[in-house]
């Protein structure tokens, strides 16, 4: 495999990485590991972040229902996507100026997904580019797409994307302006970050991040001129390269000037996912991306049960949205997605340990994946469809009888 600056960095002997046995122990170790203003970039939601705890809440108010005495002695874990066998039901999410986190963020976190055997989705708005990205990853890489107000710059990230042998594009469809980040706001996180009076001190107060991201700038590597030479609020920057009059002409056109797989992420409307498949979308991922957009958004798993009875299988239903366990996975993997995608959770990886933290986050939802399928009594995953009885909404929850009303639904569908 290929070497980069990026992948040099090693995590520091002091990360023992063994002993954080939980995504919710490293969002702790990287809330030291950063600067808040920093922290708060990648943890933080929209407006009054209901949308970012309800991903969470939502996958709390379910509950399985185990099945004793089956053999659970060999467990299967690995999903088929696009004619590829993921060792893990997971990909990592594409997260903005991940570089943030750790420098090279997005090489080193892609080095740590091909190693586990998942793919990587890369940001357009990342702090590598597309070919950085390349280079330091062998494994299955996808391209994150917005639809640009210049049709000519989206076309150039696709061509870009085919000449470095990327799988598929991912296009994201639930930002047709950026959502409100008040955390961001009041910390005046703008791009390139800047040290200023309101974040000042917690920046100095993180002199070992500050030595690592030395010589590391962080700017957006795929477009135009990167952010360089001007500082602005990544809203406003964000705002200023997006098309909110964009389309299904514009999807239509993506899907002509793309031949290889074409995912669309930010579905939460059935109808919407039947029309995607009708316009040649090969996987839908319902996402309220993670919270950062609309709040008030449904959660993203109580919003799948419906897109699954939809499609009816059709094409693969992906899902993020609040995934912090193996046990997560396994329910949204019940209710019928093919596979889920972390964000969140391998930045906070990324910031305690640069690739080991990446590798060890895939490894703690691995092995939690394997428990809770011998603990469920269901030994591959590709069973788990079949019995999406063994979850169960919570009773009394809150939104519980609209979502029990669709698991009927999926239940039926199942048997
Ligand atoms: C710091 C950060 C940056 C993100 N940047 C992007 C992005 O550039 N493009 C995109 O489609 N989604 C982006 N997302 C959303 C993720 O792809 C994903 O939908 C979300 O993180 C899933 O929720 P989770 O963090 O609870 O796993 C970002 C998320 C975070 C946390």
């Amino acid at each position: 495999m290929r070497q980069s600056g990026a992948t040099a960095r090693r995590a520091p002997a002091h990360a023992r990485l063994d002993t954080l046995y939980s995504v919710a122990e490293f969002r702790r170790r990287a809330k030291r590991a950063l600067p808040p203003m920093v922290f708060d970039f990648i943890d933080g939601g929209a407006e009054d972040e209901r949308t970012l705890r309800g991903n969470e809440q939502a996958f709390d108010d379910l509950w399985f229902r185990p099945q004793p005495l089956n053999d659970v002695s060999r467990r299967c874990q690995s999903v088929e996507l696009f004619g590829r066998t993921l060792s893990v039901p997971v990909l990592l999410a594409p997260a903005g100026l991940a570089g943030l986190a750790w420098p090279h963020g997005e090489a080193v976190a892609a080095r740590a997904a091909s190693q586990a055997g998942v793919p990587f989705v890369v940001s357009t708005a990342s702090s590598c580019s597309i070919e950085e990205v390349r280079a330091a990853a062998a494994g299955p890489l996808w391209l994150q797409l917005y639809l640009w107000r210049d049709r000519a710059v989206t076309g150039s990230l696709v061509r870009r994307a085919e000449d470095a042998g990327y799988e598929a594009i991912c296009l994201t469809v639930d930002v047709p302006m950026s959502g409100s980040r008040e955390r961001d706001l009041r910390n005046g996180m703008t791009i390139p970050p800047r040290i200023r009076f309101r974040n000042a001190a917690g920046v100095l107060s993180r002199p070992r991040w500050m030595a690592r991201m030395a010589g590391a700038p962080v700017t957006f590597a795929n477009v135009s001129d990167g952010g360089r030479g001007r500082t602005m609020a990544l809203g406003a920057y964000v705002n200023s390269q997006l098309n909110p009059s964009a389309s299904w002409d514009d999807l239509r056109w993506l899907r002509s000037a793309w031949p290889g797989k074409l995912v669309v992420k930010g579905v939460l409307d059935p109808n919407a996912a039947c029309r995607l498949a009708d316009e040649g979308a090969d996987a839908v991922v319902v996402s309220n991306h993670g919270g950062r957009q609309l709040d008030g958004a449904v959660p993203a798993v109580r919003a799948l049960p419906e897109i699954v009875d939809a499609l009816g299988g059709r094409i693969p239903v992906l899902m993020d949205g609040g995934v912090r366990r193996g046990s997560d996975v396994v329910k949204a993997l019940a209710i019928g997605a093919t596979a889920c995608l972390v964000g969140r959770p391998y930045l906070w990886g990324l910031a305690v340990a640069g690739e080991a933290g990446v590798s060890r986050v895939v490894g703690v939802l691995r092995d939690e994946i394997d428990r809770t399928l011998a603990l469920l009594g269901t030994p591959s995953v590709g069973e788990l469809v079949a019995q999406a009885d063994r979850v169960l909404p919570g009773i009394g929850s809150t939104g519980g009888r609209a979502q029990g009303a669709a698991w009927e639904g999926r239940d039926r569908n199942a048997r």
